[in-house]
């Protein structure tokens, strides 16, 4: 009697330890976000966690329990290499098998996804189970290549900048040299038009280059609060006359009562300068470009939101992935540098503002927004 009731705890005592144990497993792969899979070699039955449902978004019903469900739910890009790895793992003596791909989601978009398994051998190291958890890393990955390009710009406007510098001062001879000849010649010297062309060209040069230059000068020289409306009407009063040449009609939507913002009004003027000659580039026969203000409240973060929008000719995929970069260009030579876009990218970002784009035939709109000096009343009052 007294042998069994102590037969019974000891039984009782493995089934409280075995159901903290399944208890702390499910909080385990509730806590990790992975979906944990156990894979039986002897019977190819497969066992999902509840990430299978909770990321993944399937019902219990919907999988299958054996591997060619996964299998077949491995986007078909990936699907050889992927299965033929895993295989390779388990065949040879390897114990390890990690793996990047796109996995099917219930909703039929894929996600990506990093799995590492765990090959678990009996003692004549026959493969007999595998583990494996499946990460969804889609965000990182976009974040990376989001970040990589960042980099890429601005180590192609440092470059620019850098050659920029070293143009800036044999170009500013070239120019005070060819004028102060000039001066000196009379109107019917044959010196005067070649003198006068390399005169124009050096400008032409010396634009380019206090382009370029912009890239590199890290703090803005003429920051302040500035009104966001008048600083837009003084760059549209600039490009009136090319609209009126170029068929393109001029509206505008400025918001009331914005706050201000903080920057530099040169270079936010060159942002609306660049963006409205794209559209007036892009609208050859004509168009509407609409400028706009507003102002975007997004929890506690408040933005003044530039909307530069036209009827033009909208982007083709290649050059929406290229636009931002400097001297990318669909124009010919001579009409355009290909430094608009990256010059606006630039400047947005030492604003520590956000750039935004939409983009298809017959309609292109950039958005930029700048984030809102607010709690400044004196500034507003003025
Ligand atoms: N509003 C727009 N509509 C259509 N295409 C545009 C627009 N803005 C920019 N692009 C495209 O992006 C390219 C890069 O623009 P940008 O950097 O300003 O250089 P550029 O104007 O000198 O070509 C342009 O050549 C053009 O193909
Ligand atoms: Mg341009």
């Amino acid at each position: 009697m007294k042998k069994e009731s102590s037969a019974n705890r000891e039984i009782n005592d493995l089934k409280e330890s075995l159901r903290k144990s399944e208890e702390r497993f499910k909080f385990v792969s509730m806590a990790t976000n992975d979906t944990v899979w156990d894979w039986d070699l002897k019977t190819n039955n497969v066992w999902w966690s509840e990430g299978i449902v909770n990321f993944l978004n399937y019902q219990r019903d919907d999988v299958k329990g054996d591997i060619s469900w996964w299998e077949e739910h491995v986007h078909p890009e990936d699907r050889k290499r992927i299965v033929d790895s895993l295989k390779t793992v388990i065949a040879s003596n390897g114990q390890l098998w990690s793996a990047e791909y796109k996995f099917l989601r219930a909703d039929g978009s894929y996600v990506i996804v990093y799995n590492r398994a765990y090959v678990i051998r009996d003692d004549k190291d026959s493969p007999v189970r595998v583990i494996g958890a499946m990460t969804d890393i889609s965000e990182r990955k976009k974040m990376e290549s989001r970040m990589l390009r960042t980099e890429k710009l601005s180590a192609m406007g440092q470059l620019a900048a850098g050659v920029a510098h070293e143009i800036n001062n044999p170009l500013g001879v070239i120019l005070g040299f060819s004028q102060g000849a000039i001066r000196r010649l009379k109107s019917d010297d044959p010196l005067d038009y070649p003198l006068k062309s390399i005169e124009r060209e050096a400008v032409r040069c010396k634009n380019l280059v206090q382009d370029l230059l912009t890239f590199s000068r890290s703090t803005t020289t003429d920051q302040g609060p500035i009104d966001m409306n008048q600083t837009v009407m003084g760059a549209l009063s600039l490009i009136r006359a090319q609209s009126k040449m170029s068929k393109v009609e001029l509206e505008t939507k400025l918001a009331d009562g914005l706050p201000r913002v903080l920057g530099s009004k040169n270079q936010i003027q060159q942002i609306v300068i660049n963006l409205a000659t794209n559209s007036f580039d892009a609208m050859p026969d004509g168009g509407v470009l609409t400028v706009k203000t507003e102002l975007v409240n997004e929890g506690i973060r408040s933005w003044v939101v530039l909307r530069v929008e036209d009827t033009g000719t909208g982007m083709s995929q290649e050059v929406r992935e290229k636009m931002f970069e400097p001297f990318f260009t669909t124009k010919p030579v001579g009409r355009g540098t290909g430094l608009g876009l990256s010059l606006v990218y630039e400047i947005v970002k030492k604003h520590s503002g956000l750039i935004n784009f939409e983009s298809q035939e017959g309609h292109t709109e950039f958005f930029v927004k700048l984030p809102a000096r607010t709690g400044d009343e004196s500034d507003q009052k003025e």
